[in-house]
């Protein structure tokens, strides 16, 4: 889809969303954002998100939840739905507020499909999927034939909401392609994320929390290389996939200590803390299907993402 397209980002003053639509408008595509604002982290950090896109040309931006709009009258207006909207956050997902879990993530992607599945402009299905869909899979890197065992309730509904995506394709023929992200850093990153947690904890000069021995590992993904593999699937994701979108290597916290050293300059004092219910012990991405179809390859190194991440908490925190 080379020609400029209607595109809705559903969770577009969110961290990943607000990103995606920048870049798509920047590309030329006319993009429809729909955010709740949701109180999962402040409003003002959403507003700064979409600061500089509240008045270009070619962005609207709907205020609303996705579980109370006309989803028929708004997906019959774009060719392709980016579907990035969710309750995020793995330790927050237990006891009642799985409730939140369950109407933000599962009823809403249900509710976008069954607008979706009526729409004859609706090239595209992007749906944003997590690696936490895998739990404690057997394999590292892990494929996307690896078993998904979920460890946590958010893992839970985004697996679901996922195959929810596969069984209106297969039923309705709706263009859906999931992308699993794993763990998104960089400018925007959301507070209760790791390295935004490390930066302010580091610039506030006080302790860093570390959950368990502090040997979990993680495949950091640069959010502009989540980005472009979702542009890339307005080319080239195939309907029905299913794509690991991760960095290429996998890092344990507290191997990554120096470079934070380095970066701010402060030494960080730790805080062992009890590792938290849900936590997967590891997790890595084989990435070679995201390669193959979609031409996909994270250009971003760690070092320089988290520069970059360092730079925009100083402003967003007003740090000297
Ligand atoms: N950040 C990561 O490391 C990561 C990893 C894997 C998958 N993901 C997925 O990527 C997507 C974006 O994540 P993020 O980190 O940008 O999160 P985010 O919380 O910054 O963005 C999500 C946005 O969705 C909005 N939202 C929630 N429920 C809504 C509803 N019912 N109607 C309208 N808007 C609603 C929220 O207000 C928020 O602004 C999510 O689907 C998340 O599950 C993120």
């Amino acid at each position: 889809m080379s020609r400029p397209a209607v595109c809705l980002v559903s969770g577009a003053a969110g961290f990943i969303g607000s990103r995606l639509a920048v870049k798509l408008c920047e590309s030329g595509h006319a993009v429809i954002g729909v955010d709740s604002f949701s109180d999962f982290y402040p409003r003002w950090i959403k507003e700064r998100n979409l600061a500089g896109l509240r008045t270009r040309p070619g962005f609207e931006f709907i205020e609303a939840d996705l579980n109370d709009l006309d989803l028929t009258a708004l997906v019959g207006r774009v060719e392709v739905v980016f579907h990035l909207a969710a309750q995020a956050g793995v330790r927050t997902s237990w006891g009642r507020s799985f409730s939140v879990y369950l109407r933000d993530n599962i009823q809403a992607t249900q509710g976008l499909l069954e607008a979706a599945k009526g729409a004859p402009g609706l090239r595209r299905f992007v749906y944003a999927s997590s690696s936490s869909v895998y739990g404690m899979s057997p394999d590292l890197p892990a494929s996307e034939d690896s078993p998904c065992h979920p460890l946590s309730p958010y893992g839970v509904s985004k697996l679901s909401a996922e195959q929810l995506c596969f069984l209106y394709h297969m039923n309705y023929g709706v263009p859906t392609t999931a992308l699993r992200f794993f763990t998104v850093y960089g400018p925007g990153q959301r507070p209760d994320m790791a390295f935004h947690k490390f930066f302010r904890l580091l610039a506030e000069d006080k302790p860093v929390p570390i959950f368990g021995d502090g040997r979990q590992t993680r495949d950091f993904t640069f959010v502009d290389d989540i980005v472009a593999a979702n542009l890339a699937c307005l080319e080239r994701g195939r309907p029905g996939e299913v794509y690991n979108i991760g960095g290429g290597h996998r890092e344990t916290l507290r191997d990554l200590l120096p470079l934070f050293e380095e970066i701010t300059g402060v030494t960080p004092r730790l805080e062992p803390l009890e590792r938290q219910k849900g936590d997967v012990p590891h997790t890595f991405a084989d990435i070679r299907k995201a390669r193959a179809d979609l031409g996909y390859v994270p250009r971003t190194a760690l070092r320089d993402g988290l520069v970059g991440e360092w730079e925009w908490i100083r402003d967003l925190y007003s740090l000297s």
